[in-house]
């Protein structure tokens, strides 16, 4: 029997440490998932999921979209947040509640009390998907930390220190798992290796990531 077949769940309620102020909260997500799910079908129904362009003009593997008041998007003149989503015109869809509670506890159970983002990022990742090495600093206001949800596959995060070279740890993410990092860790490269084949029971072959930001002015 292959039992890559079938993805394991998280087992909830475990905290571990992966730097001084970052932590992965095992299985926080799960019983919120059928309403993040319900609510991520609203989301990718009015902002479709799309293939961004890199300021070098390489088409990204994960697909994205957005919700929130700003929305990460990428195109050859660079990096940016928007109000609104430039395939559509319009702006994102809003932040759902359960987002937002789920975001906020995450935050506050890694000791960042009052977490409110305004942006989230949702990426979209199949077998063979990944995302290179990187910071999150195209946000106004480092003082508020990342959250960041998996759901579906298992996935393998790359987290790394503050400067490129430093060699990342790899981290297994399940489905549920909430990963939180801020403060002295704000700042860390971090990544995610090419998704295995695999079926998940919800979700098939996919892996969703939502990634909480605050991305506008400080309050
Ligand atoms: C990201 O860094 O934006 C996403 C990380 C992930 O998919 O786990
Ligand atoms: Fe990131």
């Amino acid at each position: 029997m292959n039992l890559d077949l079938f993805a394991p769940d998280a087992s909830p309620g475990g905290v571990e440490a992966i730097g001084p102020q970052s932590f992965v909260l095992r299985g926080l997500a799960l019983p919120c998932v059928p309403q993040l799910l319900a609510a991520l079908r609203g989301i990718e129904a009015a902002a479709p999921f799309r293939h961004l362009v890199t300021p070098g003009g390489f088409s990204m593997s994960v697909a994205t979209t957005n919700c929130g008041t700003l929305g990460w998007t990428s195109d050859r003149r660079g990096y940016r947040y928007t109000p609104h989503d430039p395939d559509t015109g319009r702006a994102w869809p809003a932040l759902p509640a359960v987002f937002l509670a789920l975001a906020a506890e995450a935050a506050a159970q890694a000791g960042f009390a009052g977490f409110a983002p305004d942006a989230c990022l949702v990426n979209r990742y199949r077998p063979g998907t990944k995302l290179s090495l990187h910071q999150d600093k195209d946000e106004q206001d480092y003082s508020a930390p990342i959250v960041s949800v998996s759901l579906g596959l298992p996935a393998v995060f790359q987290f790394g220190g503050l400067a490129r070279a430093d060699r990342p740890a790899r981290v297994p993410l399940q489905h549920g798992d909430v990963v939180v990092w801020g403060g002295v860790d704000r700042l860390r490269f971090h990544g995610v290796l090419p998704l295995k084949q695999g079926r998940h029971a919800l979700l098939g072959e996919e892996r969703i990531n939502f990634t909480f930001r605050k991305a506008g002015p400080p309050p």
